[in-house]
């Protein structure tokens, strides 16, 4: 079924008929990664697992099989995946093989994005400069800025984790996606206290601030991807409940309906917005869906 058709036949089983399955997959490819960022649990230096091609595709068929259609590459670092000869553009062929309507590749861009056949390319930038090496390590921005502008895809965003190291940097950050040429949105997520990163959590008063100026951005137009009701939804009591929507596939195999965060009983401390994108989407709310579908476009 195109993915037209799809969205509407998910939604229709969703919302009305109470079926709880996957619209999209975050899968996990491996924890290795070249830098090590003050607010990520994930990455490992030592213990490294870098699935192999057989279990990733076994992986994108259970998940397919479960009715997702949308796949995201995490890591780690995504684009250190090796195989012999296999690199990630493999494993971006192998999930349109198995028919996924559209591949992401979440990346913290310190390798050249060239040549990169996801659909979408989601790159972490933490604040501007200074205030993203702060987190990510010396260094860390020039290189994502030089490899942005060395880039030959057409459909890259980024993803900004606000924590109290770079809370006040919010504002800079979006104007300069907004001023730069090869950068269509920048996604605004809030730190979640993963064990060992909890004193990176905003205050409830910053938390509530912070969603209140990114709103204020947005409504001026800022080409912020989070719409107005799932950031106003983030102000919110945060629940799990519609968290459904994505089904992960963990870097130790174990395939959950559930984002880490809900692992670690997390929920009331949620930072990721697509909590408030889902549950926007499930009540209806208009801005949210046509957020939502120009993402889902494929550009490529
Ligand atoms: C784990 S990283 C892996 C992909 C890649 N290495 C990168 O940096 O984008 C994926 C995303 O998770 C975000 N992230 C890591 N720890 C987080 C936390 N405690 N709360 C919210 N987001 C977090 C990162 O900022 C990044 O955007």
């Amino acid at each position: 079924m195109k993915s037209f058709f799809y969205h509407p036949y998910w939604y229709f089983k969703t919302r009305f008929l109470g079926q709880k399955k996957p619209l999209q997959t975050v899968l996990f490819i491996t924890n290795e990664c070249n830098l090590e960022c003050k607010h990520c649990i994930i990455y490992e230096k030592e213990n490294i697992i870098s699935k192999s091609y057989a279990q990733i595709r076994e992986e994108l068929q259970y998940s397919f099989d479960l009715g997702s259609r949308f796949v995201d590459f995490e890591g780690g670092e995504p684009l250190l995946w090796r195989e012999n000869e296999k690199n990630i553009n493999d494993l971006i062929a192998l999930a349109h093989e198995i028919g996924f309507f559209t591949t992401t590749v979440t990346t913290n861009a310190q390798l050249p994005i060239v040549d990169l056949k996801a659909n979408s390319i989601w790159i972490s930038m933490d604040g501007i400069g200074e205030l993203h090496d702060a987190i990510r390590g010396k260094g860390a921005f020039e290189k994502l800025e030089k490899n942005i502008s060395d880039s030959n895809h057409p459909n890259m965003h980024t993803n900004m984790v606000v924590n109290k190291i770079n809370y006040q940097g919010i504002k800079e950050a979006v104007e300069w996606v907004e001023a730069h040429p090869k950068l269509k949105s920048i996604a605004i997520n809030l730190h979640t206290p993963f064990p060992g990163t909890e004193q990176l959590m905003l205050t409830p008063e910053q938390r509530l601030q912070v969603l209140d100026d990114v709103i204020q951005l947005k409504k001026r137009g800022a080409p912020i991807m989070n719409s107005v009701s799932g950031l106003k939804y983030m102000k919110g009591e945060i629940t799990d409940k519609y968290c459904f929507v994505s089904n992960f596939v963990q870097i130790d195999g174990t395939r959950t309906a559930e984002c880490s965060g809900k692992i670690f009983n997390l929920c009331d401390s949620c930072g990721f917005c697509m909590s408030g994108e889902m549950k926007a989407v499930m009540n209806l709310k208009p801005d949210t869906i046509i957020a939502g579908l120009k993402l889902r476009n494929k550009k490529k």
